[in-house]
């Protein structure tokens, strides 16, 4: 094998056994291992059980046009697609360059051309083995796209985005309150060729009811009282990107069926239309419950469960990753210092003091309490200000803050001070806020829905 030069595993496919066999001989002397095929069903074959990192495809195979391996399912994303033509349809060639072949080789072959190509192609291989290499440097330094973190208990999590994210599967993400699920799902987008796309974030949790349905799936002018115009719902604007579906298990049981049935399909109605349109969208799911524990309930239908968790991946609390606090902080603290010119450091034992901490609203709580402590400190974030004022410290023992209440005060008004309170103790853990308080996830989220619309 030549030095610089990366070498590559090709697959040749070519009727012609005699031009099959010349090819084959000049690219296994160039240092490449060698694969052949004689037509397209026995490329796909070959395709189904390795990886190329590049086939050499006639256009006319006895079964079939050679291009279409460019669009076709069983050829991995990274697998380049040179076309072999003759002269007289170098034309054809050209127009295959345009549907993403990476490149043509003319019959019969001029061997400085063939290398020309190779080195071509072998420094595409190269770079992408360069990024990956940094891909896990960086890894071993606690970064993983947008995630930090370096505890073994986030390994499998970094596995499985880097398998899954570059595919079309839907991925259901279960994880506490605050433990990055939408961060996961940004760093899924984001490591997809979906990236260009938009990656359009629903929470059904805060919809209500009887909005969620136009909000997903749109709806068209005078289909019910309000509706004045035509509206898009999310499936259509996360066209060609993905469609990131927050807290899955608060949306209706009627409309989960909606939801499965669109997932199917890949095609959408807006209510009151006819038209079925075409969607192009990635579906990625959260919830914060245990989806068998929720499907017991009749929260979460199964078939729906089934078909999101395709891939399924928990996100360990902050308490499980063991080292990650310290981690996370300076993560924290770096992009304060950053933004506000600064250098404030933390001062000894003041890590130290933050992994002890339970974390109960895991990696949000330790954002929140890294951003009090910065706020406060002058040049050093001190052990005290990061050990005072505990979000996740029980409420139950009296430990909660209080707000006054005015006679003539009305209960509407109190109640929303509570809730703001209380989500304000648990640093914005609405999980937490809402089994203190009493309620259901899915009220907290249509009280905040309707604050949200309202002064205070
Ligand atoms: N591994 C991580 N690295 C860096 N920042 C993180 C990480 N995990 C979470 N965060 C940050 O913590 C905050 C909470 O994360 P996120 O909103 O993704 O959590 P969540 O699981 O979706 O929470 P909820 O269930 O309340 O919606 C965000 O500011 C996010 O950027
Ligand atoms: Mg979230």
């Amino acid at each position: 094998m030549k030095r610089n030069v990366h070498s590559l595993h090709l697959l040749v496919v070519d009727d012609d056994p005699d031009f099959c066999a010349s090819l084959v001989s000049l690219l296994g002397s160039e240092g490449h291992r060698v694969d052949d095929a004689c037509d397209l069903a026995t490329a796909r074959a070959a395709l189904s059980r390795t990886t190329y990192d590049a086939l050499f495809v006639d256009q006319d195979l006895p079964d079939g046009d050679g291009t279409s391996l460019i669009d076709d399912d069983a050829r991995p994303e990274k697998t380049e697609v040179v076309i072999i033509t003759g002269h007289a349809s170098v034309h054809r060639a050209v127009a295959a360059l345009h549907l993403g072949a990476a490149d043509y080789l003319i019959k019969p072959t001029d061997p400085a051309l063939l290398k020309a190509i190779l080195t071509r192609l072998s420094r595409v291989r190269g770079l992408q083995q360069t990024v990956s290499d940094l891909q896990d440097d960086l890894r071993a330094k606690g970064r993983f796209g947008p995630l930090v973190g370096r505890s073994s208990a986030m390994q499998p999590v970094f596995d499985l985005i880097q398998k899954v994210a570059a595919t079309d599967a839907s991925v259901l993400i279960q994880g506490e309150s605050g433990t990055g699920k939408e961060l996961v799902a940004q760093a899924l987008h984001q490591m997809s060729a979906r990236r260009s796309g938009p990656m359009v974030a629903v929470n059904c949790g805060a919809i209500s009811e009887t909005l969620i349905e136009s909000e997903l799936f749109g709806h068209e002018k005078g289909s019910f009282t309000g509706a004045d115009r035509q509206h898009r719902g999310f499936f259509e604007r996360a066209d060609g990107g993905t469609l990131f579906l927050d807290e899955i298990g608060e949306m209706p049981l009627a409309l989960q069926v909606k939801l499965l049935r669109v997932l199917e399909t890949g095609c959408v109605e807006r209510i009151g239309g006819k038209a079925s349109i075409h969607t192009d969208v990635r579906v990625l799911a959260a919830t914060n419950r245990d989806p068998a524990e929720a499907m017991a309930d009749g929260q979460l239908r199964e078939d729906l469960y089934f078909r999101l968790a395709v891939f399924p991946m928990r996100l360990p609390p902050l308490r499980e990753r063991k080292g990650d606090v310290a981690l996370l902080a300076q993560h924290f603290l770096d992009g304060h210092n950053a933004a506000n010119d600064t250098d404030k450091r933390w001062e000894p034992g003041a890590l130290a003091a933050l992994e002890e901490r339970p974390w109960r609203g895991n990696v949000r709580e330790l954002r929140n309490v890294v951003q009090r402590a910065y706020i406060l400190a002058e040049d050093t974030l001190s052990a005290e200000a990061v050990a005072a004022r505990s979000g996740s410290a029980p409420v139950e023992n009296g430990s909660g803050g209080s707000f006054t209440v005015q006679v003539g005060t009305s209960i509407a008004h109190v109640e929303r001070q509570l809730i703001e309170e209380t989500l304000k103790h648990v640093d914005g853990n609405k999980l937490a806020a809402a089994e203190i308080l009493g309620f259901s996830l899915k009220t907290l989220y249509n009280r905040l829905n309707v604050y949200a619309g309202a002064p205070a």
